[in-house]
């Protein structure tokens, strides 16, 4: 596991930038997997900057969502295919149609999960994936106890996720008790992996995905046992990890794509 440590949140999002960026540059048509929530969007801000100076171009990108809620219709504000229109493909100007979410409200969940697993196998399977950590060290929405070995499924949200997500919606009884999230099994067959935090609301769980014992009851920690996993953190959600470490503390130059 890589580990850079920025001085802010806008550095974490510049050099997830840049990592994305140089796997468009590498190929047109890569595969991306995108995530939600509010760490990633110093990164899509960037991405998007570069989309319109020309930098970049994610026309050809094909997309992948981690997850999405059940019973939020997709013209829902708060649902992850609303979110997704709203913060990644409108900005990041992708073409809707090669970008995919989880279908949260489909008659038959069960069908859809395995249809969205072969859609991403049918695609080549996903070149570099982006990812935020939950409080309780979740990926995707997978909340501690999620098997490692997990596929793209039902699964429910824990009641610190639905009060940490209760800020967008008008109350906590508004949030749903359940989501579709890509397993854990899922997210690991990503050929690279990108976790992006920030702040100090993140430190525990962060120093307990690079620091602690692989463990289910921190999803997260999985990243450990992957070949190409990068992880950025600003300087308060590195708070907490052992100073001794020889962390990668960067300073990154600005707009620039290495
Ligand atoms: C969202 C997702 C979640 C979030 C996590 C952190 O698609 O998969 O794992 O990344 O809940 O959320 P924020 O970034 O809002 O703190």
């Amino acid at each position: 596991m890589d580990v850079v440590i920025a001085p802010t949140g806008v550095d974490v999002g510049r050099i997830a930038a840049d990592l994305i960026t140089a796997t468009v540059q590498g190929s047109a048509d890569a595969v991306l997997g995108i995530a939600t929530g509010s760490s990633p969007l110093e990164t899509y801000r960037e991405l998007a900057r570069r989309v319109a100076d020309g930098v970049v171009d994610l026309s050809a990108v094909r997309a992948f969502a981690l997850d999405e809620y059940v019973g939020l219709g997709s013209d829902h504000p708060e649902s992850y295919r609303s979110v997704i229109r709203r913060e990644v493909i409108g900005p990041l100007r992708l073409t809707a149609d090669l970008v995919q979410t989880p279908d949260g409200d489909a008659p038959d969940l069960d069908a859809a999960c395995a249809r969205y697993e072969r859609m991403i196998r049918d695609a080549g399977g996903v070149d570099i994936q982006l990812l935020g950590i939950g409080a309780n060290g979740h990926i995707g929405f997978n909340e501690p106890l999620s098997s490692f070995s997990s596929r793209t499924r039902v699964a429910t949200l824990t009641a610190q996720t639905r009060r940490d997500n209760a800020r967008f919606f008008e109350s906590l009884d508004d949030v749903p008790h359940q989501c579709v999230t890509q397993g854990i099994g899922t997210i690991m067959d990503a050929r690279c992996l990108v976790l992006v935090a920030d702040g100090e609301r993140k430190a525990e769980s962060v120093a307990r995905m690079i620091e602690g014992p692989v463990t289910d009851t921190c999803p997260a920690s999985a990243l450990q046992l992957h070949p190409h996993a990068v992880v950025i953190v600003d300087e308060s959600a590195a708070r907490i990890l052992t100073p001794s470490q020889r962390y990668d503390r960067r300073t990154p130059v600005s707009g620039v794509a290495r």
